[in-house]
């Protein structure tokens, strides 16, 4: 099971076009789909498998014309460049050249529209299904990428298959056996950096044990799209006093060593806190990675009392900022609070974290605006992929 849930890849270019793929097999993908939850428990799910040739050449044009020119020219551009969307350009635009050729395309619907509320409603009553439709078809040896592009074209799609104007169309499927069933899974988040304990943001390293330890390596993380260029936004991150420029609790940095930074590189930071007063620590460079992470530790780069670090990741229109800190496993100010008071070590750990985190949300709105740059290009069609 885990295997075909991790392997559902998109598969565009790996889609074998000579093939035929029979109906039956549809209708089984179909019938594994259909045991996916549905709200009221009311079955209003319905599938449109499109196999005639003059119906799916008018798909592949609409496709074309939404975002498959797009994603050519696109394609073309990025060509030899390395961007790190070379790759997924290129099999996304051998999809929109060779749609036509598709065995079969299943469009999944739903009876009724969305009331726009912005909460799933409508919508959470049939993408489990159409997911699990994806992976039924993966199990068997088929593969399909799940699209939405054309949906921008929803009129003409609904009067090419005479859909009623009372249902929704969700996502377009090109369905096809897969040249060859090996398939990896895709570098993702390790689930620990994305499951939050308890309250958005809140992290451990290990456990947690509830109530929660400092030998969980408790943390926190804040997130926040920037919209500018990676090169700037890397240039503030990587400078190790920008914090103090919105922190009330850091008030700056200095080098101890010259040259380029490094991993191993150290500085020293000046803190100030009301219940301490100021303070000084030496801090080492833990990750350098160009336009990618920054991180560092303080007071023992064996044993560090903290841990911090930037990562950025390109998004659609600029770049997302993912801000981390956990406590420990050294000791530091914290368990020096905790040593006199150890019962208290949850609350301790809590204020200390919430300190934290309303201090790097500072760091990032404040960064997020002094960089906003409305020059920057707004995202390409709403295809999943990130600006080109
Ligand atoms: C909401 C959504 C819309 C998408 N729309 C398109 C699309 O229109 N065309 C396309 O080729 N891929 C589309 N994709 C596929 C993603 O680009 C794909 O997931 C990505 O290339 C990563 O590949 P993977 O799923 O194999 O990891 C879409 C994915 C999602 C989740």
């Amino acid at each position: 099971m885990d295997g075909a849930l991790t392997t559902t890849r998109a598969v565009r270019r790996r889609l074998d076009l000579n093939r035929p793929v029979d109906h039956q097999i549809i209708l089984d993908c179909i019938d594994v789909a259909e045991q996916a939850p549905t709200g009221g428990n009311q079955g209003s799910r319905r599938w449109i498998v499109v196999g005639d040739d003059e119906k799916k050449q008018k798909l592949a044009d609409l496709y074309m014309e939404s975002a498959g020119a797009w994603m050519v020219e696109t394609r073309d551009r990025l060509a030899g460049t390395g961007h790190h969307n070379e790759r997924v350009m290129n099999s996304a635009a051998h999809l929109a050249e060779n749609l036509a050729r598709v065995p079969v395309i299943v469009i999944p619907t739903i009876i009724g529209r969305h009331d726009g509320s912005g909460r799933p409603g409508l919508f959470d009553s049939v993408i489990q299904a159409a997911w699990s439709f994806c992976v039924a078809l993966r199990a068997r040896g088929l593969g399909t990428a799940w699209t939405t592009a054309i949906l921008n074209n929803e009129d003409d799609i609904a009067e090419l298959l005479d859909i009623p104007d009372t249902v929704t169309q969700i996502a377009m499927l090109p369905v096809a056996w897969t040249v060859g069933t090996e398939f990896s899974p895709a570098p993702r988040y390790p689930a620990r950096d994305i499951t939050y304990v308890d309250g958005f943001g809140r992290i451990y390293d290990r456990g947690p044990s509830f109530p929660p330890t400092m030998a969980d390596g408790p943390g926190t993380v804040v997130e926040h799209d920037v919209r500018a260029p990676l090169e700037k936004v890397w240039e503030a991150i990587s400078d190790i006093s920008m914090p103090a420029d919105y922190s009330t609790e850091f008030l700056g940095a200095r080098r101890v060593d010259d040259g380029q930074l490094a991993v191993g590189s150290s500085f020293i930071g000046t803190n100030t806190h009301e219940a301490r007063g100021q303070w000084e620590v030496e801090c080492f460079v833990s990750h350098y990675v160009d336009r990618r992470t920054f991180g560092w530790v303080t007071s023992d780069r064996d044993n560090p009392g903290a841990r911090w670090r930037f990562d950025l990741e390109p998004i659609a229109g600029g770049v997302r900022v993912r801000f981390t800190m956990n406590l420990g496993p050294g000791p530091s100010g914290i368990t020096q609070v905790i040593s006199s008071r150890p019962e208290l070590e949850p609350r301790i750990i809590e204020r200390r974290l919430a300190e934290h985190r309303s201090n790097m949300i500072r760091v990032l709105d404040g960064l997020a605006e002094r960089l906003a740059d409305d020059d920057q290009p707004q995202a390409g069609p709403e295809t999943g992929f990130t600006q080109a």
